[in-house]
């Protein structure tokens, strides 16, 4: 079996071990069944491997932490793992709970603090640029919405009450804006996955979700054709000391995906609840 044959084996395994857990309620539970499952594959695989995001620090989390060493010896492999994105999602048995890793070589995957990120996602044929962060919502809506003519641009948002000046915006531009309770790994995807012959099912993806997620959206969107930009995001005092921890001192920098995660990063994605 070849190395990507494992990390393929890793996500199914720990979709599998989640099943039972759908729709119960538990999403401690469902979690820990997708972690356990995972590790389990990934400490077979022939690779020097390490996490660099996982599932919290050693002292937090028994199992897939950051700075874990798995594997039975190989290439020097980093891998961003989420066993179960969407924890939520799988406890209620709502679409979008996904288990999602990213590997590539040493070194090639930003070791992102556990705080917020700013995200901005487009697909294919549209097109961003760093100062887009900073731009007013409804004037990339309507710089977007002109690439995309005439169809109304569809926009995707977490459903949080840190949007809620957002939301108004994307709204009053007549833009089409769907909402959802969880899972921005599967949000941004949605602007470059395209089912069969169907397009995908959003244009833009904008909104303020994990910084460990952003790391794997971006480790997938770019092979897809799309374009990923974000910027870590902290207001607590704790959250500036979690970047600082990871050398980040320079909390204004936008990030290009391959600045997240280089070019040789692959996502390997297994469905847990239906998709949409
Ligand atoms: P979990 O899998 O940890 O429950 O995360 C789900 C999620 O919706 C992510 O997709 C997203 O990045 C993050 O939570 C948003 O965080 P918050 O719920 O604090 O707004």
């Amino acid at each position: 079996m070849d190395l990507h044959s494992y990390f393929e084996h890793a996500v199914a395994a720990a979709a599998q071990a989640c099943l039972p857990w759908i729709g119960k309620g538990d999403k401690v539970s469902a979690d820990q069944a997708a972690v356990q499952a995972m590790r389990q594959v990934l400490n077979t695989a022939p690779m020097a491997g390490r996490i660099v995001i996982g599932e919290g620090e050693r002292d937090k989390a028994p199992m897939l932490h950051i700075g874990e060493e798995l594997g039975t010896g190989g290439p020097a492999i980093d891998m961003a793992v989420d066993p179960l994105e969407g924890t939520t999602l799988c406890a209620e048995n709502r679409p979008g709970a996904l288990c999602v890793l990213a590997y590539a070589p040493r070194g090639d995957l930003l070791h992102a603090p556990d705080i917020y990120m700013q995200k901005l996602c487009v697909g294919p044929g549209l097109s961003l640029c760093p100062s887009d962060m900073d731009l007013p919502l409804d004037a990339l809506i309507a710089r977007l919405s002109a690439q995309r003519a005439p169809a109304p641009l569809r926009v995707l948002m977490l459903d949080r009450p840190r949007h809620r000046a957002w939301i108004d915006q994307v709204r009053a531009t007549g833009a089409d804006l769907d909402l959802i309770s969880d899972g921005d790994v599967m949000g941004c995807l949605q602007t470059v996955l395209s089912l069969g012959e169907a397009p995908p099912a959003y244009d833009l993806y904008v909104g303020i979700g994990g910084a460990p997620e952003g790391v794997l959206a971006a480790s997938g969107v770019p092979h897809l054709g799309g374009t990923f930009l974000g910027r870590l995001h902290a207001s607590t005092p704790d959250e500036h000391l979690r970047a600082q921890r990871l050398n980040i001192t320079d909390l204004d920098q936008i990030y290009s995906s391959h600045d997240l995660a280089a070019p040789t990063a692959t996502l390997v994605i297994s469905g847990v609840t239906a998709h949409v």
